[in-house]
């Protein structure tokens, strides 16, 4: 009988530092209420000088495995999405693996920016299904900081560090009801960090690496991609919008998130929100809510959940799971 993944297991953590909406107007020529109305961010979290993604990861992830009520040695598959890697290589999955003791099966890196988690949990769900896996970590880390231009206010408030994790088994029942990806490298260019290990490497090692945006083309294409993949998700799975018992969308901007959920017709209470405590985090902010609200007992066994995400690439895509 083929298997279907299940989470069993969800963690977060969010580096001590906080930078304050009023701390940002101290950097660049912002202010609270420019940024909050604009896009609901109140605060972002900062690692320290000498935290890593690796280190956030490791947190979220033992917090993961804690929930699951397993030891991580029975871990036998990690998947990690990130775009701030700590080294060239190995990959963070790597080290990751090696901290949690979990040596031997596939662990890797998958590189999809803000629609990152998704990407990693359509992976790992496969490995499971084609059991080849039996207990898969998938891991939603970022330094975004490190890759932002502190003088730019058009992208330097939007985003932050932090790193979710969710521990996948395989069950006889889902689980993970579907997943659907998709990416358009037509539109690069809106949303990248334009240079790289082959291409104008002076740039990474001189720390001028930077994300740049175009802030509005980004948002349309955003409100457009979430809500299509919304209607994709429940035709694919035959439900209807009230089926649904939570989204928990990429966390970017209230806005985006706020106008995807009158699509869907679905009232915030039914839509977890954290991006006023966190900013953007990138592969991170979907797990870091799920965990929130799973933590806060909001979300419950049982419940639907339909993930979706939208990011730099462009990539998009979503998971409908059954709690
Ligand atoms: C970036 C974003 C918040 C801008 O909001 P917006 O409603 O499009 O902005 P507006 O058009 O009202 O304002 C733009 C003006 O604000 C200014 N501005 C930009 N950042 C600012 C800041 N932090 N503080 C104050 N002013 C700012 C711009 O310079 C521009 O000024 P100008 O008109 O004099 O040139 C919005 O486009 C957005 O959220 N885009 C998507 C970003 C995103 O989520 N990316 C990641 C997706 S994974």
């Amino acid at each position: 009988m083929a298997s279907h993944a299940s989470i069993i297991g969800t963690g977060s953590y969010l580096p001590k530092k906080i930078l304050t909406n009023a701390d940002m107007a101290n950097i660049v020529d912002t202010s609270d209420e420019w940024i909050q109305s604009r896009t609901g961010i109140r605060q972002r979290h900062i690692a320290a000088d000498d935290e890593f993604t690796l280190d956030l990861a490791e947190l979220a992830a033992r917090q993961a495995i804690d929930a699951a009520g397993i030891d991580s040695s029975e871990i036998d598959l990690i998947v990690l999405a990130t775009t701030t890697a700590d080294q060239i290589f190995p990959s963070t999955a790597c080290l990751l693996q090696s901290r949690l003791g979990c040596q031997g099966g596939p662990a890797f890196d998958v590189q999809a920016v803000c629609t990152g988690f998704v990407y990693a949990l359509a992976v790992a769900e496969k490995f499971i299904a084609t059991g080849s896996s039996q207990k898969a970590l998938v891991v939603g880390a970022e330094t975004f900081s490190r890759i932002l231009d502190w003088t730019d206010r058009n992208t330097c408030v939007l985003f932050g560090d932090g790193a979710g994790a969710v521990v996948l088994e395989a069950r006889d029942k889902p689980g993970i009801l579907s997943t659907h990806l998709h990416s358009n490298g037509d539109y690069s260019a809106l949303l990248h960090v334009p240079s790289g290990v082959s291409n104008n490497y002076a740039a990474v090692q001189e720390g001028r690496a930077y994300v740049e945006m175009e802030g509005s083309e980004v948002f349309k294409m955003a409100v457009r991609k979430m809500g299509e993949v919304v209607d994709e998700a429940l035709e694919a799975n035959n439900l209807a919008k009230t089926d649904v018992d939570w989204l928990v969308p990429h966390q970017a901007n209230q806005r985006i998130i706020a106008a995807t959920a009158k699509k869907l017709g679905m009232s915030m209470d039914r839509v977890v929100l954290t991006v006023g405590e966190h900013g953007n985090t990138s592969a991170a902010s979907i797990p870091l809510a799920l965990d929130t609200a799973v933590r806060r007992g909001d979300i419950i066994t049982g419940d639907k959940v339909l993930i979706e995400a939208f990011g730099g690439g462009f990539t998009w895509g979503s998971a409908l799971i059954e709690m």
